[in-house]
């Protein structure tokens, strides 16, 4: 049930707006056409290779991917980090100050002692008045244990306290009686002294 397609009659080309295409028959009284593409199509076609040309250029070779920008934030944090643990007080600023002693006792009362008891002899956490540590006891480590937290159950406590009360906590730490026993936790740990 298919046949050409009657011609344009009376028409002159240039105001024939759609040319039936002579190869193409009617299908339901629908027909091809061949109509030239619309200048605009053409042009913005063109535009977006070029844009893409640039943008691929500029993505490629400046600061401006995903993977640039990730790198430059890995490598501003590390900076803050490295800044950060720069400005560390090597010692516990605490040691003998009494005022800030109480407060520390303040702070393991209300947060250490739920894991490590009161007198820090320890109970989900390890034992803190006996002579293990799995970690270490000097100030720096003690302070790295309690800000970043350890993988066996320490949570950080860096974001909640902030430095000032964790070396209170610990100035506060130094002041319990100590035990010469292994205490919970104890085989983990290597003795050195309390
Ligand atoms: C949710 C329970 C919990 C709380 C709360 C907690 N700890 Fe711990 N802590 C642990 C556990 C469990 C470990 C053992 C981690 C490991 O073995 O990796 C630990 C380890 C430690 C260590 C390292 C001990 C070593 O042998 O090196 C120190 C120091 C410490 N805690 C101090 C504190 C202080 C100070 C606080 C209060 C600010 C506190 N902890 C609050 C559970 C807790």
């Amino acid at each position: 049930m298919t046949e050409p397609r009657e011609p344009y009659q009376d028409e002159t080309p240039a105001e024939i707006a759609e040319l039936p295409r002579e190869d193409a028959a009617v299908r339901d009284g629908i027909g091809e056409d061949d109509n030239p593409i619309p200048t605009w199509f053409n042009v913005s076609f063109c535009a977006t290779i070029v844009f893409a040309a640039f943008y691929a250029a500029y993505y490629l070779l400046s600061d401006w991917s995903q993977a640039a920008q990730y790198q430059t934030q890995v490598a501003r944090a590390d900076a803050l980090a490295s800044q950060a643990r720069a400005s560390l007080p090597e010692t516990n600023p605490y040691r003998a100050d009494a005022a800030a002693i109480g407060e520390g006792q303040q702070v393991f009362a209300t947060v250490c002692a739920v894991c490590h008891k009161a007198d820090g002899s320890g109970l989900i956490g390890p034992s803190l008045v006996d002579p293990y540590w799995k970690y270490g006891h000097d100030d720096p480590t003690l302070f790295e244990s309690v800000s970043a937290g350890r993988p066996g159950g320490m949570p950080a406590w860096q974001t909640q306290l902030g430095a000032d009360k964790i070396w209170k906590a610990l100035a506060y730490l130094e002041t319990l009686p100590t035990s010469s026993e292994p205490g919970l936790g104890a085989p983990e740990g290597t003795a050195s002294g309390s």
